[in-house]
């Protein structure tokens, strides 16, 4: 393809900058119709990399693609259109990056109206798209994470001007609600409550990538949690780079607090949140996480660093003490509250000190999980400029030691569940082994057990049998029958064709003439049926119970009954089969 147009190239100390936009509506997706064309009988696939804020953003993208008419590709061999979703958090998740991106060169070469699209995190950094568009020349298009609402617009003027496009602006711009979504998994679902980050850790490039923290309108994000429970859905987990400042730019009260009830009160039988950052984190919270039960009893809380100099020098305003504080009210309120952290080893001119600081608070608080990391410059950050005198052995040696620490505790919890039941969230079979299936208890623990496939999307009541560090095995209390049973009630109850038929039950048993024409019917048949004992005369006693019966099975409230049951039967050979 020809010459390459920038449309918008990021800068992030504009990225820096608060810029308020009102809120708008994707109420009617207008799909380009040169696009439209394009996707008839064509596919996409998504590969995402980096946190669950990733994840939501392709199932949006998938969302406006499937309105355009694609379908998602089988595999990436046959995809027609490919986008590739970036993570700029560390260095390792880039690099990966760029070898996705060359996996698909064979894509370009097999197929001439192929499409390759690149976005998320990394392309909102500085010369970032310039060195993607240079070192892949099939790339087509590259956007940020603030032009998803644009995606088909921009694949619009790609097609329309047969020219590769990159746009991607730095500001976040208007919150955009109704956007489109197909979602990855049928009963577990993400929902953004906040976009962007305020905090500005010093090694962090998010706030860059993302922007300054917006929250969603607490409506809009009711709205949305409320559909999913009508929808089915299991457990919701909302989402924000730091979830406890939900609200903070509202200025009118409304708190994390004030949005995790409300959508608590909804009926959602799990809900989680993610990530909350220890600053923010307030007794209100723990107030309400404690006083619902659906409320998830586990808080992803990073410590970071456990020294108090490395705390200052992150910018993360809590020291040592206030985090073991905040760990105590929590242990406090909630009982049986299980804790995660991300924690960075090796930090510019960490000292040796300083991690042993980092190991006392591990061995303190005694996590049940943690993601560890190797501190990474990124460039534009304020840490990035910082001198550093640590070595990468001494890095490397921290954390393995720090690996060791945290697996200590993460067995212990894992260990002293055995021979006590759970109740168990069913993905279904398991990513390694086909033959059992896995799902998470409501501390978030991995769990494996023996059970039929028709489990998946039930929350199941499972005795632990044996634990191992990242897993447990256990086995299923209750009989499966009963969560069939209850699939298939509701499945009954769903149906048109069984909401007709209890429709017309009660409209054949309320009504006076339909009980009138059948107690008739009942009393004719009587009579012919002792007419020919008493000697009475047969013939007129038949005539009058067929004129009855005639008279009953004309009614308009029976035929309506029947007709409904009917259109029944095929739903009732259905169940009959799946009992089988
Ligand atoms: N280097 C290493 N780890 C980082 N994280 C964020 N930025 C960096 C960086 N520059 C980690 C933090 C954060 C998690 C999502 O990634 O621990 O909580
Ligand atoms: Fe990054 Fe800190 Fe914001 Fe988390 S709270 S996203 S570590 S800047």
């Amino acid at each position: 393809m020809g010459k390459k147009i920038y449309k918008s190239l990021p800068d992030m100390a504009k990225a820096r900058n608060r810029v308020d936009l009102p809120v708008v509506k994707a109420d009617e997706i207008a799909v380009p119709p040169r696009v439209a064309a394009f996707a008839q009988g064509r596919s996409y696939l998504i590969k995402t990399f980096g946190c669950q804020a990733n994840v939501r953003d392709e199932e949006i993208m998938a969302g406006y693609l499937e309105k355009a008419g694609f379908c998602k590709a089988n595999d990436e061999k046959s995809a027609d259109l490919v986008i590739v979703n970036t993570c700029a958090v560390r260095e390792n998740a880039e690099e990966k990056v760029y070898g996705e991106i060359g996996k698909f060169k064979a894509n370009h070469l097999a197929n001439r109206s192929f499409v390759m699209a690149v976005c998320g995190c990394m392309m909102q950094e500085e010369k970032m798209a310039e060195k993607v568009m240079a070192t892949y020349p099939y790339v087509n298009l590259i956007f940020g994470t603030h032009n998803l609402p644009q995606l088909l617009n921009l694949l619009d003027e790609h097609l329309a001007r047969k020219k590769d496009l990159v746009d991607v602006i730095s500001y976040p711009g208007d919150i955009v609600e109704n956007l489109p979504s197909i979602r990855l998994d049928p009963y577990k679902a993400f929902v953004n409550i906040t976009y962007g980050c305020d905090k500005f850790c010093t090694y962090c490039i998010v706030p860059y990538t993302r922007g300054r923290e917006r929250s969603r309108a607490k409506e809009e994000i009711l709205a949305e949690c409320k559909a999913l429970v009508e929808e089915g859905y299991q457990e919701i987990t909302l989402l924000g780079q730091n979830v406890n400042s939900y609200g903070k730019d509202f200025k009118d009260g409304t708190t994390f607090a004030t949005i995790l009830e409300e959508v608590a009160k909804l009926g959602i039988p799990r809900l989680r949140f993610m990530t909350s950052h220890p600053w923010d984190f307030d007794d209100a919270m723990l107030e309400v996480i404690g006083k619902y039960p659906n409320i998830m009893p586990f808080i992803h809380l990073p410590l970071q660093s456990g020294s108090d100099e490395i705390l200052k020098k992150m910018g993360r305003r809590y020291s040592q003490a206030d985090y073991l504080d905040l760990v105590r009210r929590i242990k406090e309120k909630i009982p049986g509250c299980a804790l995660s952290t991300d924690i960075i080893v090796g930090f510019p001119n960490e000292t040796e000190e300083d991690f042993q600081e980092t190991l006392k608070v591990c061995e303190a608080v005694g996590y049940d999980s943690a993601f560890t990391f190797i501190y990474s410059p990124r460039k534009g950050t304020p840490a990035a400029a910082m001198v550093d005198g640590v070595s990468s052995e001494d890095k490397h040696r921290r954390f393995k030691e720090l690996v060791s620490v945290i697996e200590k505790s993460v067995s212990a919890h894992a260990l002293e569940m055995v021979g006590h039941t759970y109740r168990v969230l069913v993905d279904g079979p398991s990513k390694k082994n086909e033959a059992v299936l896995s799902g998470y208890t409501e501390t978030n623990k991995l769990v494996h057990f023996q059970g039929p496939t028709y489990l998946k999307g039930h929350i199941v009541e499972v005795k632990i049998t044996e634990s191992h560090t990242y897993s447990l095995l256990g086995e299923l209390c209750d009989d499966p029958l009963l969560y069939l049973a209850k699939d298939l009630s509701a499945k009954l109850h769903g149906e048109e064709a069984s909401q007709r038929y209890f429709q017309a039950l009660e409209a054949y048993r309320n009504d006076p003439s339909v009980a009138q024409a059948r107690d008739a019917l009942e009393s004719a048949q009587r009579q012919f049926a002792t007419s020919s004992k008493n000697g009475e005369d047969v013939s007129a006693k038949k005539k009058a119970y067929l004129e009855a019966k005639q008279h009953y099975e004309n009614h308009p409230l029976v035929q309506n009954l029947q007709a409904a049951i009917s259109d029944l039967k095929p739903l009732l050979e259905q169940v009959e089969a799946a009992l089988k």
